[in-house]
């Protein structure tokens, strides 16, 4: 009998999710029978696509906006750092039906810093987290795994910074935007998890001439790929990292886990998804 393994995305919209052909490419680079289909699920339809999932229609996949916090809960078991982030992206079915959830845009975050960054970390002493949602979640517990001993989380809504600060803890200092410039001269990383960048929407009195000539930007917005804070942070010399890598990064220990292949990030898959873009 021919069983082909069947992985997912699941979202609402999912439409214009570029995993599918990440996925796509390292199926057919290692010749493995399976596929990766994008499937849009509407919240309310979320419970019954978690327990097709249960029953063996596929061995697992990845969960996007807007079901990472809800996934969480119908999973019958989350690993730790999915705990403490407080949702799940990737999920896998065990053997006995079992769904097993967690999350790899913390391991994405750091894989693509690793790969375009090389040492980011040392000697950090500072960093500026903007925004306070989703995404920042796990990029605070990565910066907070890797040392950071200053973490400034600044949002739009300064109390939604306090209370995410208060409710992951460690080495945060909440503020408001307008905080920025009293932060900045110290900070070594600037890392933007708002949707800022996206749909000509750009930050507005954002000094980056204040930041040390050493920092480092990044922007988890990947369309357009140079946001307008990468495309300032590089004209005044600084260096920077897009958000396309966190994107294919974080796809690797699903892909690992579902078909039993680590696969790994190269140059000729990120052109790929690039010119998609
Ligand atoms: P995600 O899961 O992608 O992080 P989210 O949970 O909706 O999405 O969070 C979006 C983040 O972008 C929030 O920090 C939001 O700020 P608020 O908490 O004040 O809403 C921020 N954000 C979105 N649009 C923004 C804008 N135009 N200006 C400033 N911040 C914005």
């Amino acid at each position: 009998m021919i069983h082909v393994k069947k992985a997912f995305v699941i979202g609402h919209p999912i439409k214009h999710s570029r995993s599918p052909l990440i996925h796509g490419t390292w199926l057919a680079e290692h010749g493995i029978d399976g596929s990766y289909e994008a499937i849009d699920v509407a919240p309310e339809d979320l419970p019954a696509f978690v327990e097709r999932l249960r029953q063996g229609e596929f061995v697992g996949g990845n969960v996007t906006i807007p079901h990472k916090e809800a996934v969480f809960a119908l999973c019958d078991s989350v690993d730790p750092l999915a705990r403490t982030i407080g949702a799940a992206n990737t999920l896998v079915r065990q053997p006995d039906g079992r769904i097993h959830g967690f999350n790899t845009d913390y391991m994405g975050f750091l894989g693509n810093l690793d790969q375009n960054a090389a040492g980011w970390a040392q000697g950090l002493e500072r960093a500026i987290v903007f925004g306070a949602g989703g995404a920042a979640r796990a990029i605070l517990v990565a910066l907070r795994e890797q040392g950071v001993p200053e973490i400034v989380l600044l949002n739009r809504t300064p109390e939604k910074a306090a209370a995410l600060a208060t409710e992951i803890s460690g080495p945060f200092v909440p503020g408001a935007l307008s905080d920025y410039a009293r932060y900045a001269p110290g900070a070594g990383l600037v890392v933007n998890t708002t949707s800022i960048g996206m749909h000509d929407t750009r930050f507005e009195d954002l000094d980056l001439t204040l930041l040390p000539r050493t920092a480092l930007v990044t922007d988890i917005v990947y369309v357009p790929l140079v946001t307008p804070l990468l495309a300032d942070a590089r004209a005044l010399g600084l260096r920077t990292v897009d958000g396309l890598g966190m994107l294919l990064h974080q796809a690797v220990p699903g892909f690992a886990a579902w078909f039993g292949v680590r696969p790994v990030v190269t140059p000729a898959l990120r052109a790929r998804i690039e010119a998609t873009l």
